[in-house]
């Protein structure tokens, strides 16, 4: 009986060392095709729906979902849709843009979503977006009351022609500009939470342009690591690293200095404030 059973583990330890040197074989050869002109075979494309689709359902299953019947919010939702969705997705009547159209996966056209996916599902993908697609998280560019605008709006897509659909553009968006995120009043701030300043890391493209302890993302880097912070005494040469010069310097770099090669990324203050509280748990030095 026990030699039975060792001799089980050993052939499904010796199978299990043959199944990574052989995925690590795939990994190093450069079998696989990464390319946005392949895409999946059909069976794999099948199991990644449904695991994505699951994963939606079972995230979206908490959500309640405020009333959205009041026209206004359908109208206010659909100048979001214009401004930051029909581009990719195009609309009825109108064609993706052209650098939509190379995505892999392709951006689905949304009227038949629209009218099977329930509304808190579609929440949560415009919230959170979908890793390793071109969907975009809008969590940090939308208020969370716009984002239920725009599924409000998604309820009335279907129901539009490509005339209906003009129509629209033409009564609703020609004339007002796409609103601008509101401000959070200073009343609602909270004080920095650094874990999400840590999260809010890649959604502010930090990643691109630093080596950043602890949060993972692109490996060239133009601007300098910033392990160790924290420890500094001067934030970019010019400012006294102090809390709220981290701020302001997180907010309006080019308004601290005009010649910075750090963009301004219309991070919001609390955005900023919470970055910032993650910014000081770096303090190893370098
Ligand atoms: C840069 C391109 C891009 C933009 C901008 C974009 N999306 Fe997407 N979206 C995608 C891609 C790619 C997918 C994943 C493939 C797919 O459609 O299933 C996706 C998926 C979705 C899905 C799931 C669709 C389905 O049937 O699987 C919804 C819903 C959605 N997007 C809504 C929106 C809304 C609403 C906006 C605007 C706030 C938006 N998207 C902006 C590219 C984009
Ligand atoms: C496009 C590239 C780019 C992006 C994106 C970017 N930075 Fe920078 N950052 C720089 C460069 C370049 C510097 C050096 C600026 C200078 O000295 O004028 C810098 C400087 C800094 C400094 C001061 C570093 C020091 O050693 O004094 C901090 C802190 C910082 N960035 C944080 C951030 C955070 C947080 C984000 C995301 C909200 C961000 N950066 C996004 C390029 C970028």
């Amino acid at each position: 009986m026990k030699t039975t059973t060792r001799i089980v583990g050993i052939t499904l330890g010796a199978a299990a060392t043959a199944g990574a040197v052989g995925a690590l074989g795939l990994v190093y050869s450069g079998w696989y095709d990464s390319s946005a002109t392949s895409p999946h075979t059909p069976p794999v494309n099948h199991v990644m729906d449904i695991a994505l689709q699951r994963s939606i359902t079972v995230r979206a299953a908490d959500i309640s979902v405020p009333p959205l019947d009041d026209p206004q919010r359908a109208i206010n939702g659909f100048k979001l849709f214009r401004a930051h969705c029909v581009q990719c997705h195009g609309a009825p009547g109108i064609a993706a843009e052209p650098f939509a159209r190379g995505l892999m996966p392709a951006p689905a056209a949304l009227v038949d979503t629209a009218r099977h996916w329930p509304a808190a599902e579609v929440y949560w993908v415009v919230r959170y977006g979908i890793k390793m697609t071109g969907m975009p998280a809008w969590q940090y560019r939308i208020s969370d009351d716009d984002i239920w605008d725009v599924v409000a709006f998604m309820k009335v897509l279907p129901t539009l022609s490509p005339a209906e659909y003009r129509a629209w553009d033409i009564r609703h968006a020609r004339a007002a500009p796409p609103p601008v995120p509101p401000a959070t009043p200073a009343a609602e701030l909270r004080l920095g939470d650094a874990e999400a300043g840590r999260k809010a890391m890649h959604q502010y493209l930090c990643v691109t342009c630093h080596a950043i302890p602890g949060v993972v993302g692109a490996n060239r880097h133009v601007g300098p690591p910033l392990q160790g912070i924290a420890r500094q005494q001067y934030i970019a040469g010019v400012l006294p690293n102090t809390p709220a010069n981290m701020v302001r310097w997180l907010r309006d770099p080019l308004a601290v200095d005009p010649m910075s090669a750090m963009p301004d990324l219309d991070v919001s203050e609390q955005d900023a404030r919470d970055m910032a509280a993650f910014l000081y748990t770096l303090d190893d030095a370098r």
